[in-house]
């Protein structure tokens, strides 16, 4: 039996995505082989046990530190973005998924943006804005505005209008003190998963396609409407553009675990949209969607990333 910690929850906007993450990932680890723990962090911070029973972060350390392996499944800043990694660095705890570093950078899609580029991917041009320089951008064409750090579609608006702009920046300046404001992408949603393995192969998920009308917002997201299309249909060749775009920029940024890698697929080629270092983790979230298409079940997903976490240890970094 493996004493396994289930995190969910977390203080971001995607709170609620992450609780349902977490708890349908505690339901499919089998029984047989998994002890599983549940670990709540409700909005404010606050950790709760597997009764939701207030014990605080001493009180969490406690339970993690009769765990072998930490599987976090918070989405977001403050767990996504390094910080829940950083705690089990600090506990000496193996976990499931990326390091402090790959988790952190990944969380800023301005960042990210910069790394894709330079190994040579493309992104959509845009500018990084404050609640100070964004009195001073000049609209000229439609774009999207979005936090550099939030998810699930929070905050993110298309402005395709000139009057839309001040309510887009306030939106997206509620979430996070820098916005982006970008190229407005028009090409088919396809996303991929990449899976780093202990002996450093990667395993390479078929791509889903998201048929959406608009912006893939947080409705579409969550209400029941996404259309997704796995495996998407796709020539070889714009398969393996999009195949190579995931893994180079996985690799760059140093994620570990999986990671899902988001594009917008243009007449001219793949465009990096975002990498999901804790993508949305239901049995009916795209990563596990993923995968099973491509004949790896959602519980055998969760054993290869325990176990895996298990065999290689994070290093530090
Ligand atoms: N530059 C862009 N051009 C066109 N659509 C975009 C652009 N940026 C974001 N979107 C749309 O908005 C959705 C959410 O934006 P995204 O950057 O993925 O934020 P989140 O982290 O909240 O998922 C995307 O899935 C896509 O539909
Ligand atoms: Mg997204």
């Amino acid at each position: 039996m493996i004493r396994v910690a289930v995190i969910g929850g977390g203080q971001s906007c995607e709170h609620e995505v992450s609780l349902a993450s977490a708890a349908s990932v505690a339901a499919a680890l089998d029984r047989t082989s998994y002890d599983v723990v549940r670990l709540t962090i409700d909005p404010h911070g606050t950790w709760l046990d597997s009764g939701n029973r207030p014990i605080g972060l001493a009180g969490a350390a406690h339970v993690l530190r009769s765990c072998e392996v930490v599987l976090p499944v918070v989405h977001g800043p403050r767990g996504e973005d390094g910080t829940l990694a950083a705690l089990c660095e600090l506990a000496g705890l193996p976990y499931v998924g990326s390091g402090v570093g790959a988790g952190a950078i990944a969380m800023d899609k301005w960042v990210t943006k910069l790394v894709a580029e330079a190994v040579g991917l493309a992104t959509a041009p845009g500018v990084v804005l404050t609640a100070a320089t964004a009195p001073t951008y000049a609209w000229s064409h439609p774009v999207v505005v979005k936090p550099v750090a939030a998810g699930s579609s929070h905050g993110v608006t298309l402005v395709d209008r000139p009057e839309l702009l001040d309510q887009a920046l306030d939106a997206a300046l509620a979430l996070d003190h820098r916005v982006l404001v970008e190229d407005v992408m028009t090409g088919r949603e396809v996303d991929i998963a990449v899976l780093a393995r202990p002996d450093g192969s990667r395993l390479v998920s078929p791509a889903l396609e998201i048929v959406a009308e608009g912006l893939f917002d947080h409705d579409t997201k969550y209400g029941g409407h996404a259309d997704f299309r796995v495996p998407a249909s796709l020539t070889d060749a714009e398969a393996k553009g999009i195949e190579d775009a995931a893994v180079a920029v996985f690799d760059a940024l140093g994620c570990r675990g999986v990671a899902r890698v988001d594009f917008f697929l243009t007449a001219a080629g793949p465009v990096l949209n975002e990498v999901n270092t804790m993508p949305g983790f239901t049995a009916e979230s795209q990563v596990p969607k993923m995968y099973a298409a491509g004949g790896l079940s959602y519980p055998d997903l969760l054993d290869l990333l325990v176990r895996d976490a298990l065999a290689a240890p994070a290093p530090c970094g």
